[in-house]
C-alpha cells in the first residue's frame, strides 16, 4: 500500500507518487514523490473527459479533447471542479440518448484514472492521497465551500482512496519553492490558475522545513473564484459572441436575451445547451433578432455543437496575445470567411475588471497577514495564468522590495502536494499527526 498526492486542477491535473517518471527507476519507499507520467510521457494531463454516446466508454485528458475534436458523438466534459464550488455538484448532466450521469461520478472517474496511471508507474497499490484544494472553492459562502471539499473527498474515496487528506494549493506551491531554498524568506506565493487565484504569506526556510507543523509560518490565505477560465469567458463575449449576436439589438430596439451567451462561454455549461429542448428554444428566440444571419450562426455554433471549440479558440488567442502577438481567431466553420482579431489593448480591456478582483484579493492576503508589502522578500508565481505578463506585473507592483520567481507553472503544486504527502503519510505514526491543512 502506498500514497500520492493528486492536483485536480479545473484545467489541467496531475499525480506525485513514489515512482520516477522514467519507468526504469523504481520506486523509493519513503523517498520523495514525483509526478507519474499520465499520458504519453507526459505528467500533466487536461481535466477533461470525453463521454463516447455510442458504447458508454470514456476518454481521458488529451485522448477525451481530441475525441470531441475528432467529432465523435457524445460529450466533453471540462473544468469539472468549478462544478464542487456551485449548486450542480450533486446534480446530474444529461448526455443526450437517454444517458444521465452524476457529475460527481465523473469527478471519481477521472480521479480513478490518474490513480491508474500512478500505481502503472510506482507498481504499488496507492491508497492514501494529499489531495490539493483551492483556498476558497466559493467565494462567500462558507457552507457551499466546505460542501464541495466534502464532495472531493467523497469523489476520492470513491474512486478508491482509503485515507483522504487536503493541502491548500498555494502552500503546496511554498514547499514546492522552499525544497529549493537555502535562506529564510518571507514570500508571497500567488497560484493563478483555470478556476482559481491562490494566494498565501507564508515563512520559508530549510530550517523551517524540518518541522511538521508549519501553522505559525503561514500568515494569511485567501483565494476567489476568478481566473482562467474567467479570461476565456470575458475574451468570448468581448471578442467572439457579438458576431453571434451577444448584445445586439431585435427589431423593437430591445437587447437579445443573453442567457445563451454566458452559458456558452462557461466551460462547465456548455453541454447544457445541446439539449433538444434547449436548442428548440433558442430556434424560437429568432424574432428577436434585428440581423438574422447573426441567429443564424448562433444556431449553428449549437448544432454543431462547437460551444467547447469557441472558448478553446479564446483560450488560445489570449495565449497567443499573452506571448506578445495578435490573434486571428477564424470563424470560418460558422460562416465563410467570418474572423475575428484580438490584440493586446481589446485584451487588457476585456480582463481590466477580472484582473482588479484579482488584485484586490491580493492586498487583502498582505493586510490580513499584518505585514508591510514591503517586506515580501519573494514573489512566487505558480499556475498557468502567470503567463499574463501585465497580471503578474501588476501583482509584482504591490511589493516594492520582493524578488519575482516563476516557478514550474504546471506542476509546482502537484510536486509540493508530494512534499505535503510524504510528511504525512511517509513516516511512522505520521497518520496520527494533524492535518497540515491551514485556515484563513
Ligand atoms: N501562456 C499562458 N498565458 C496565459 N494563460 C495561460 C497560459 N498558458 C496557460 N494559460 C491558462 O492557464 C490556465 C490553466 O492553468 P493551470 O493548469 O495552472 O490551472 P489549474 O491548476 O487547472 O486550475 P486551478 O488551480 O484554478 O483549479 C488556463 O486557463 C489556461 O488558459
Ligand atoms: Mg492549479
Amino acid at each position: 500500500m502506498g500514497y500520492c498526492a493528486i492536483d485536480f486542477g479545473t484545467s489541467n491535473s496531475a499525480i506525485a507518487s513514489s515512482a520516477g517518471a522514467d519507468e526504469a527507476s523504481p520506486p523509493v519507499p519513503g523517498g520523495p514523490l514525483v509526478l507519474a507520467p499520465v499520458e504519453a510521457g507526459a505528467l500533466t494531463l487536461p481535466t477533461a473527459i470525453f463521454q463516447h454516446a455510442e458504447d458508454g466508454t470514456r476518454a481521458f485528458g488529451r485522448a477525451a479533447i481530441a475525441a470531441y475534436t475528432e467529432g465523435h458523438e457524445g460529450r466533453l466534459l471540462r473544468s469539472l471542479k468549478s462544478i464542487l464550488g456551485s449548486r450542480l455538484v450533486d446534480e446530474s448532466i444529461h448526455m443526450g440518448d437517454g444517458m444521465v450521469v452524476r457529475y460527481l461520478d465523473l469527478i471519481t472517474s477521472f480521479l480513478a484514472h490518474l490513480k491508474t496511471q500512478a500505481e502503472r508507474a510506482s507498481g504499488a497499490v496507492l491508497d492514501e492521497v494529499m489531495l490539493g484544494r483551492p483556498v476558497r472553492f466559493h467565494d462567500d459562502d462558507d457552507l457551499a465551500d466546505a460542501a464541495a471539499e466534502d464532495a472531493l473527498a467523497r469523489a476520492a474515496r470513491a474512486a478508491g482512496f482509503r485515507d483522504v487528506a487536503f493541502q491548500y494549493e498555494p502552500i503546496a506551491a511554498a514547499l514546492d519553492y522552499e525544497s529549493g531554498l537555502h535562506r529564510e524568506e518571507l514570500v508571497f506565493v500567488a497560484d493563478i490558475g483555470g478556476g482559481t487565484s491562490d494566494f498565501s504569506v507564508i515563512r520559508l526556510g530549510p530550517e523551517r522545513a524540518r518541522h511538521a507543523d508549519r501553522s505559525a509560518d503561514v500568515l494569511a490565505n485567501a483565494g476567489l473564484h476568478t481566473a482562467g477560465t474567467d479570461f476565456d469567458a470575458r475574451i468570448e463575449l468581448w471578442g467572439i459572441l457579438p458576431l453571434l449576436g451577444y448584445q445586439s439589438t431585435g427589431p423593437t430596439g430591445r437587447t437579445v436575451p443573453h442567457r445563451v451567451y454566458f452559458d456558452l462561454s462557461t466551460w462547465h455549461l456548455v453541454n447544457s445547451l445541446y439539449l433538444p429542448k434547449r436548442i428548440a428554444e433558442i430556434e424560437q428566440m429568432r424574432y428577436f433578432y434585428g440581423e438574422e444571419r447573426l441567429h443564424r450562426r448562433l444556431m449553428r455554433a449549437l448544432r454543431l455543437r462547437m460551444g467547447h471549440t469557441l472558448l478553446g479558440q479564446a483560450e488560445e488567442a489570449k495565449i497567443t496575445v499573452a506571448g506578445g502577438a495578435d490573434a486571428r481567431i477564424d470563424l470560418g466553420a460558422l460562416e465563410e470567411g467570418l474572423w475575428s482579431l484580438l490584440a493586446e489593448d481589446r485584451l487588457l480591456d476585456a480582463l481590466g475588471e477580472p484582473i482588479e478582483r484579482i488584485t484586490r484579493i491580493a492586498r487583502r492576503t498582505v493586510e490580513d497577514a499584518g505585514i508591510k508589502p514591503a517586506e515580501v522578500d519573494a514573489i512566487y508565481f505558480t499556475g498557468g495564468s502567470t503567463g499574463l505578463g501585465f497580471l503578474t506585473g501588476q501583482l509584482a507592483a504591490l511589493f516594492p522590495a520582493a524578488r519575482p520567481v516563476f516557478g514550474e507553472r504546471f506542476a509546482s503544486v502537484a510536486t509540493g502536494l508530494g512534499i505535503a504527502a510524504l510528511q504525512r503519510f511517509g513516516s511512522p505514526g505520521a497518520g496520527a499527526r494533524p492535518r497540515p491543512r491551514q485556515s484563513t
